[in-house]
């Protein structure tokens, strides 16, 4: 029997969250046991899952902090262990549950909406925009998955803060499963974080259309996302290979296209969206970047013109597709392109400058709109 502070201890326990699997670690079976002895002093033994697991520090610095938080208990001291085995194949069949027999975490019946980010051509703030929808999303409470599909350009792990001096953060790998790093509440998965020891400042990937198809398959089968509300990906940009393995492996993603003011990058943006409709998706609405940038005197200056955003949604609406809107045209700003710099998304860190909070008003919108069912099997069968 525990006695009442030891009670209050493991209470205090429920608190503590596994960073990357964003669950109780009472829950998770890491917690081996909890002693208070006469004195009030708390011995708490964690078990990790594997040895120097990029998240122990954490988890041993928040169970520290919860069993001295709770009532009863004068210091605290945490034994930290690491999982036989046998207890990490159970660790890792109570977080996969059933779904660890299942080909695909995002398939036909899955609730998740799948949100697939791309534009016509480089350079015009896709993956800015998608890591910032991504973070801002994660803060309006929903659970957040970022894939970054763009493997020859991709720099999610930057903007996000998980890749600095040439070094990327990496998943954590158990037997099969393997665990994406958070970053600002949003789970995060690159190609590059699946360079080895190589720079990905110095490190080209040239690979052809069947190994990018079954590197994208593998994310989102063998990635370990948890229940998410809303998986983004990062397309590279173009109508190219990934777009078209996202069309297979994702037949239920909705193409969110993003292109600057001008009309040359609208009308690749169009295109773009056009393959994504062959594949079967459906185009969930624009967003123009690169918008006017707003001078101290209050004046407007359009570096890339203006009418790009409007003129791909007025574009891509018609009467068997519908409207399709436009949900935000998010200005050129040097804070939001410093925030990307430093791995600080400006959502975060700059939430009133002018393009972070269109960024922000483009999630709301976004999250909004809720899981779309449309085309989705019900699992309702005829009497
Ligand atoms: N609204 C904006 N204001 C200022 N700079 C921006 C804005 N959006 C993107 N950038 C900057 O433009 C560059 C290209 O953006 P990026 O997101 O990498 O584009 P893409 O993924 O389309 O190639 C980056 O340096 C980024 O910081
Ligand atoms: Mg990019």
């Amino acid at each position: 029997m525990p006695t009442s502070a030891e009670a209050a201890v493991l209470a205090a326990l429920d608190r503590v969250r596994d960073p990357e699997i964003m669950r109780p670690i009472t829950e998770l079976g890491m917690v081996r046991g909890v002693r208070v002895d006469e004195e009030g002093r708390a011995t708490v033994s964690i078990l990790l899952t594997i040895a120097g697991c990029p998240a122990a520090r954490r988890i041993e610095a928040d169970t520290l902090a919860a069993a001295e938080s709770a009532p009863g208990v004068s210091s605290a001291s945490v034994e930290v262990g690491v999982m036989s085995p046998a207890e990490r194949k159970a660790f890792v069949e109570r977080v996969r549950g059933d779904r660890g027999a299942r080909p695909q975490q995002f398939g036909p019946d899955s609730l998740t909406r799948v949100i697939a980010v791309t534009s016509g051509k480089g350079g015009v703030g896709k993956s800015s925009l998608t890591a910032g929808l991504a973070v801002a999303l994660a803060q309006e409470g929903l659970s957040v998955g970022l894939v970054d599909a763009d493997v020859f350009g991709f720099s999610i792990p930057g903007i996000l803060g998980l890749s600095r001096d040439g070094r990327t953060e990496q998943p954590t790998r158990l037997d099969d499963m393997i665990l994406p790093p958070v970053a600002h509440g949003v789970k995060t998965v690159s190609i590059g974080m699946f360079l080895g020891d190589a720079d990905p400042r110095t490190t080209a990937v040239s690979w052809r259309g069947p190994m990018l198809h079954r590197t994208i398959e593998q994310f989102l089968r063998d990635v370990w996302f948890g229940d998410l509300d809303v998986l983004l990906l990062d397309l590279p940009p173009g109508t190219g290979d990934i777009a078209i393995s996202v069309g297979q492996l994702l037949p239920h993603a909705e193409v969110l296209v993003v292109t600057t003011p001008q009309e040359a990058a609208a009308d690749v943006a169009v295109r773009s969206a056009l393959v994504a409709r062959q594949t079967g998706q459906r185009v969930l609405g624009v967003v123009e970047n690169m918008a006017g940038l707003v001078q101290p005197d209050g004046s407007v200056v359009e570096i890339f013109g203006s009418g790009g955003g409007r003129l791909v949604a007025d574009r891509l609406s018609d009467d068997e597709h519908g409207v399709v809107p436009l949900l935000g045209s998010v200005p050129l700003s040097p804070a939001f392109r410093e925030g990307g710099d430093r791995g600080e998304p400006a959502v975060l860190s700059a939430p009133d400058d002018p393009a972070a909070a269109e960024v922000i008003r483009v999630a709301r919108t976004i999250a909004a709109q809720g899981r779309s069912l449309a085309g989705r099997s019900l699992g309702i069968a005829p009497r």
